[in-house]
């Protein structure tokens, strides 16, 4: 695996593989790697011959109250996974390869209307951190494709619209969602669950699959389907940021209609904030 730390260097390379006629995939991440992330990779293996992984953690895309200093930052073990997964090439910027001209000036890109609901409510300016280095890292590695896991599902659909908006041609493959054996969606945050929460978190997953049940059995109700969720979440001891039915693409409210619905929650442990989501599809 060659390491890249500039633009220039990366650059270089993925010229003469594109010169070679070789197909470019590629997975951004905020390292920490778990099995999610490298499911991603071996995803990309299969269809490209090239696969680039970049790890950056991302400060525009933090809150001053979120928890950016704290981010896992595990380099040395991130490596080795990536070695041993096969990862091609690793670009590894730092803040000021990223943003030589400091955040504040920074050009932005936002995706206006599907960021304010869902996480975006609750973490104002998020995805406008995530549309703004994701257009940046595709504008540097010039992807054929690259692949998001399905986890952070409002990320996914924010970024299909923006390359879909902006004319990208880039095909954003999606991946599923990796879980523990109970089922806890794997998460580099699921480090700040406590011992005490930790089997209790497995509701949000089990309320989430217990809502698409209800829909899939035919139940169109979305408004009493979420409160007997909500409840669910609060009977096992924590609060609910949101617990919602999505059009699957657009992320607007559920309607009967729909033929393709995403269940997505998040809520709070002591420490942590976590999401999940499953789809409905060809209903
Ligand atoms: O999902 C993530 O890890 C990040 O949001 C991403 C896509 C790498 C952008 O910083």
């Amino acid at each position: 695996m060659k390491v890249f730390n500039t633009v220039d260097g990366l650059r270089e390379d993925l010229i003469k593989d594109r010169l070679k006629g070789h197909r470019i995939g590629f997975v951004p991440t905020m390292g920490n790697l778990h099995e999610g992330h490298l499911a991603l990779l071996t995803q990309a293996k299969l269809t490209n011959d090239v696969v680039v992984c970049s790890i950056f953690v991302n400060a525009l895309q933090f809150g001053l109250n979120e928890d950016w200093d704290k981010y896992p930052r595990t380099y040395q073990e991130d490596c080795e996974k990536l070695r041993e997964a096969g990862c091609d090439y690793l670009f590894h910027p730092d803040d000021t390869e990223m943003y030589p001209n400091g955040l504040d000036t920074q050009s932005r890109v936002i995706c206006p209307v599907m960021t304010d609901v869902l996480c975006g409510a609750s973490r104002p300016g998020h995805f406008e951190g995530v549309t703004t280095v994701v257009s940046k890292l595709f504008n540097i590695v010039q992807p054929d494709q690259a692949i998001f896991g399905v986890k952070d599902y409002q990320q996914l659909a924010v970024i299909r619209r923006m390359v879909e908006d902006l004319c990208l041609p880039i095909d954003i493959v999606s991946a599923p969602i990796h879980r523990e054996i109970d089922g806890l969606a794997m998460s580099s945050r699921n480090r700040y669950i406590t011992d005490q929460e930790r089997p209790k978190v497995v509701v949000l997953k089990n309320t989430l699959y217990w809502v698409a049940e209800q829909i899939k059995a035919g139940s169109r109700d979305f408004v009493e389907l979420e409160t007997a969720a909500v409840n669910r979440i609060h009977g096992a001891g924590f609060n609910v940021d949101y617990f919602t039915c999505s059009n699957s693409k657009t992320l607007e409210l559920a309607s009967y209609d729909d033929t393709d619905i995403t269940v997505l929650g998040a809520i709070f442990t002591d420490a942590a904030r976590l999401i999940d989501n499953v789809t409905i599809s060809n209903l």
